[in-house]
């Protein structure tokens, strides 16, 4: 079975990922004894992480099952809480039972409002096509970013930093004085840790945190940058308000959003459009909106933001290498099948989706075609006095 368990003494975290399916209890010792000494060695709390998993049979939960409540016996001051995704739907309601039976035991349904796709944007081959978008997007980016505000020597804050290389981009390219990133996703922290490290780069740090709830200072950083990351959060506004509290009086809050109506593509424009199109519905019902890039200047107005400025980064076929947007755009399909799938799409329209999105990969690599994909820049100035 393509499965892995790993211990974090440090946060008191095991986190499991990919496939947990024993076919007999025997089979869960050896993942039975890293919980064990997991929970002999946790101080106060106990984590264990399952939103990685992609499945899980009724066998291994019923070894979890016994070992929580062996651990409840024998740790009774120790607090466990479950980390469980809406992947695998239902073990969410017997997690939520066992949550019922032990007053110690709690349960988190990892990000279900927040951010619906998560686990999608952490599998590690997604990771090389993020590496890839940022490049592309970086390309064009570069070249309006001054004109947005960022000057050497600027204190900066990436929120949903992802895998931070826009951070390394602004210390290298910008002399900026310090980048922090912050995220939400252990795995693209250490990623992005990892990086800035080997690049021996002191001025670089990255720390786990939520958009929401920033722990940072109160009008701290020159910069805040917020780049694809609003348009999946639901509470976008939210998220706004941290920028704009952590933001220095006279900084300025950049922010980079998707423009999904106006993605186009050609030949075959009708079949993309159809697919887009439902990729905006279905990310509406899961709280996202892929539509967000007009709403730039309204929003940063809306947040209390000065001279704002909006710029429309046109990343196309003709301007980017297609081969690069190609990967880019062919790996959307995993988010869109997801998006399927968690909207109760049926085999027929996730067969319509799946023809629009190839249609759409083909215009990009085709040597007489068009293909599009428009992404919003905006930003807006903090004032020195608040309105
Ligand atoms: C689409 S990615 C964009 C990453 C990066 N800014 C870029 O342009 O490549 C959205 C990022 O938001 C992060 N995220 C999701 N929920 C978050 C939260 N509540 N707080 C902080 N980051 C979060 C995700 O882990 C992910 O890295």
């Amino acid at each position: 079975m393509s499965f892995s368990i790993r211990v974090d003494e440090d946060d008191q975290q095991v986190a499991f990922a990919g496939m947990l399916r024993p076919f007999i209890g025997d089979h869960m010792k050896a993942i039975r004894a890293t919980l064990e000494a997991a929970a002999k060695n946790a101080r106060a709390e106990l984590c264990l992480d399952f939103k990685r998993l992609k499945y899980m049979n009724s066998i291994a939960f019923l070894e979890i099952n016994r070992f929580v409540r062996w651990a409840v016996d024998a740790r009774p001051n120790l607090k466990i809480k479950l980390i469980i995704s809406s992947v695998i739907p239902w073990a969410i309601r017997k997690f939520q039972v066992i949550e019922q039976l032990y007053p110690n035991v709690s349960v988190v349904i990892y990000d279900k409002s927040l951010y619906p796709i998560q686990q999608v944007i952490e599998d590690e081959d997604f990771l090389k096509v993020l590496r890839t978008q940022e490049k592309i997007v970086w390309e064009h980016e570069r070249s309006i970013i001054s004109k947005h505000g960022l000057l050497p020597g600027m204190r900066v804050a990436d929120i949903g930093c992802g895998l931070g290389d826009f951070g390394v981009r602004l210390s290298d390219e910008f002399k900026v004085e310090y980048v922090l990133g912050i995220d939400h996703s252990r795995v693209l922290l250490r990623y992005a840790q990892s990086v800035a490290m080997g690049l021996r780069l002191e001025n670089v740090e990255y720390q786990y945190g939520d958009a929401a709830a920033l722990l940072l200072p109160d009008n701290s950083y020159d910069f805040v940058s917020c780049r694809l990351s609003l348009q999946v959060f639901n509470q976008p506004e939210r998220i706004l308000q941290e920028l704009y509290r952590i933001c220095k009086p006279g900084g300025r809050i950049y922010i980079t959003n998707e423009m999904m109506s106006n993605i186009a593509g050609y030949p075959q424009q009708d079949a993309i459009r159809w697919t887009y199109d439902q990729m905006i519905a279905m990310g509406r019902k899961l709280g996202m909106d892929m539509d967000f890039g007009f709403k730039t200047r309204e929003i940063l107005l809306d947040t209390g933001l000065e001279d704002v400025k909006v710029d429309l980064i046109n990343i196309n076929n003709m301007n980017t290498d297609p081969f690069d947007l190609a990967k880019v755009v062919e790996s959307w399909w995993y988010v869109i099948d997801q998006k399927a799938e968690k909207t109760g799409a049926d085999a027929e329209m996730r067969e319509r989706l799946r023809l629009g999105h190839t249609a759409h990969v083909e215009a990009i690599v085709s040597e007489r075609g068009y293909a599009s994909w428009p992404i919003y820049a905006g930003s807006g100035r903090k004032p020195l006095r608040p309105i």
